[in-house]
């Protein structure tokens, strides 16, 4: 086990009332660890929730090098749950690999989790739709601007109480965006790295400004394939099929996405994870037999898509309104995640 030291804050927050939107509140303590060559990780500690001070140098702030993970804690009934923690670990050091940051113990990870919303459990959240969202982040903080592989690196986790990203299984709509890329074969794309989600803003911008959410990534070399949307994977119903892009370089893999796969297939579901054209999707909505689309992720949950933009056209999902295994998925696995049913995928951590 991990030493951590842990120091209170004597400044506890006012807990938010009313409804929570998503990661602008956070509550009274973070985990936070160095590294350096010498000592390797040390130094693990949980201190009062404040700002960091570092060199405005910092290789994060010029060059990206960091990585991020997206974890929830459930409450109910006096207990305490986190889901899949161990694919956060694992998945946490695979984009460790991809850009040059050491690798973390994963129980070390899970244990230091684990400490930290015990410490804050008071801020999990009530309410079918809220829970405790949970950002471990590592970040490079040599200060030297050439542009070399850090030699120090801080590892810190910060919680924050949210409710539902988009409002409870409202459905949005995304525009395909056509021009820009995320992401390519021998890319960052499969990582989750900052420089991702800094690649998707201006994307999101043109998908803003023609009514949309977020945006639907094609593949780097046709843009053809579609690949996944702004924060999540992507799942399409046709008729009666579930269709999920399958897995490549370029795609994250997302610990929802997995779980989904594995409900619809419990539901008897045929699930295809195979590669999908816009063409092909285009198509199945024309011809009427594209019956549902939905997003997954921590963050967003499932999220229901009613609407496609490409090409300066709207293209209507379904009737409009979140369809019915949208709805028994999120309703299954939001009760799994929160101790209201059967585990049977060992899934929960009870904390
Ligand atoms: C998540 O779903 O946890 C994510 O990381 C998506 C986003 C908020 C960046």
């Amino acid at each position: 086990m991990m030493e951590i030291s842990i120091t209170k804050t004597d400044k506890p927050q006012e807990k938010p009332q009313g409804v929570l939107g998503f990661g602008r509140i956070f509550t009274d303590h973070m985990f936070l660890m160095d590294y350096n060559e010498e000592k390797g990780w040390h130094d693990a500690r949980i201190v009062p929730y404040g700002n960091l001070e570092f060199s405005p140098a910092s290789a994060v702030l010029h060059y990206g090098q960091e990585t991020f993970e997206g974890m929830k804690a459930y409450g109910s009934g006096g207990k305490c749950y986190l889901f899949r923690p161990d694919m956060n670990a694992k998945r946490s050091n695979l984009s460790n690999v991809r850009v040059s940051i050491p690798q973390f113990p994963e129980d070390d990870y899970i244990q230091a989790v684990k400490t930290l919303v015990k410490l804050d459990a008071d801020w999990i959240p009530e309410g079918d739709d809220s829970s405790l969202y949970i950002r471990p982040f590592f970040i490079a903080n040599d200060p030297f601007l050439g542009v070399a592989i850090s030699k120090t690196y801080l590892f810190a986790i910060i919680l924050c109480p949210a409710g539902a990203y988009f409002g409870s299984l409202a459905p949005v709509g995304i525009r395909v965006e056509d021009e820009y890329v995320r992401a390519v074969r021998g890319g960052t794309g499969r990582a989750k790295t900052g420089g991702n989600y800094a690649a998707s803003m201006a994307a999101l911008a043109r998908a803003q400004a023609e009514g949309c959410a977020q945006a639907m990534w094609l593949d780097g070399v046709e843009r053809k394939y579609i690949e996944e949307v702004g924060t999540m994977n992507i799942f399409f119903k046709i008729n009666g099929k579930i269709v999920t892009p399958a897995l490549s370089e370029s795609i994250l893999s997302g610990v929802t996405r997995d779980s989904i796969i594995t409900l619809c297939k419990d539901f008897n579901l045929t699930v295809e994870e195979r590669p999908i054209t816009i063409d092909e999707l285009i198509a199945a909505a024309e011809s009427g037999e594209l019956e549902e689309i939905f997003g997954t992720g921590t963050a967003v949950v499932i999220s229901p898509v009613n609407k496609l933009r490409y090409k300066g056209r709207d293209i209507m999902v379904g009737n409009g309104d979140t369809g019915e295994t949208s709805r028994k998925l999120y309703d299954t696995l939001t009760a799994i995640q929160r101790g209201k049913a059967e585990d049977k995928f060992g899934w929960r951590m009870e904390i």
